[in-house]
């Protein structure tokens, strides 16, 4: 049995799922065009580990699939939150400089771990010019932690899931500040625009719920908290698919007509090897005459050689 057959298999029980992983089938009907795309969560590019050896093995992977562009899912580095700024800097140099061999465009996810100093142990002062989410928006984010763009007629959103506490900590939450540029978003999209949503902190997630249960509840910082006013701003609209990533694991649930997927990690456990029989990996998306295939692909990396 291949590794990726096994994380599979294990996707599949875990999530509770009895539908195929790898082919969701045509979903709703309407637009057609066929592209390819990739989404990579939880690189955490770091020196140790040779994490940015790996996160390279990746991209030359990624390359070879060929696919029209590439979306990252957040916890780009390890790790922003509690370190000096000259840390941060050097983590955020490193990916930037590695996502250069990338062959296609690329587009970044905010994750927790890319907010700059929040955790009081940083040592880093709020007033910092580059503090919390400010370091990401000038180096990776074009001024924003949201981003939007299309492709062949479908829309895509990189929504910013990570909401800051007042004690320099963070919990799954879409500001209302997102939610207005959400809305603002979705006005200039035409309402029959198929669409891709992309979270760090998963808007859905079958696996937490078996993992705690409704009497202990999900904790706040691995899911989002307000999940039904984000998904209320797509109402009327075609929401296909939402990639999430912070869980490093494979899972898949559907509502409706969209369909949430946990895109495993790049790092699987931070660059030690499987996570909970998750190898690292990335999620390719196959859009054929628009409907989606899509799988969890092993690129082979073996840690701790
Ligand atoms: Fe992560």
């Amino acid at each position: 049995m291949t590794r990726r057959f096994t994380g599979i298999i294990k996707a599949i029980l875990l999530a509770g799922i009895i539908t195929s992983i790898i082919t969701t089938g045509p979903l709703l009907g309407g637009k057609t065009g066929s592209f390819r795309f990739v989404f990579m969560a939880d690189i955490h590019v770091m020196p140790e580990l040779r994490g940015a050896e790996g996160f390279a093995a990746a991209i030359s992977a990624v390359n070879k699939l060929d696919p029209d562009f590439v979306i990252t899912g957040g916890d780009l580095i390890y790790d922003a939150l509690e370190t000096s700024y000259e840390r941060a800097d050097l983590l955020y140099d490193m990916y930037q400089e590695l996502c250069e061999a990338f062959e296609m465009p690329v587009h970044h996810t905010i994750g927790n771990h890319e907010i700059f100093g929040l955790y009081p142990g940083s040592g880093i002062d709020p007033a910092h010019p580059e503090f919390g989410r400010k370091m990401f928006a000038k180096r990776l984010g074009r001024g924003s932690t949201n981003s939007s763009f299309d492709f062949e007629g479908w829309h895509f959103i990189l929504l910013d899931t990570i909401g800051l506490t007042g004690n320099r900590s963070y919990y799954g939450h879409v500001s209302p500040g997102s939610l207005e540029w959400l809305a603002r978003d979705l006005e200039k999209t035409p309402s029959d625009s198929p669409i891709v949503l992309c979270v760090h902190i998963p808007l859905v997630s079958p696996s937490l719920q078996v993992d705690y249960g409704l009497a202990e509840g999900v904790p706040h910082n691995l899911m989002v908290t307000n999940t039904p006013e984000v998904l209320a701003a797509f109402e009327g609209r075609d929401l296909r698919l939402v990639l999430q990533g912070h869980l490093h694991i494979v899972e898949q649930a559907q509502v409706k007509g969209t369909k949430f997927v946990t895109g495993g990690a790049v790092s699987a456990a931070w660059w030690k090897g499987p996570y909970k029989g998750f190898p690292e990996g990335f999620v390719v998306i196959d859009v054929k005459d628009g409907a989606i295939d899509y799988h969890y692909e092993d690129y082979g990396w073996q840690a701790g050689e």
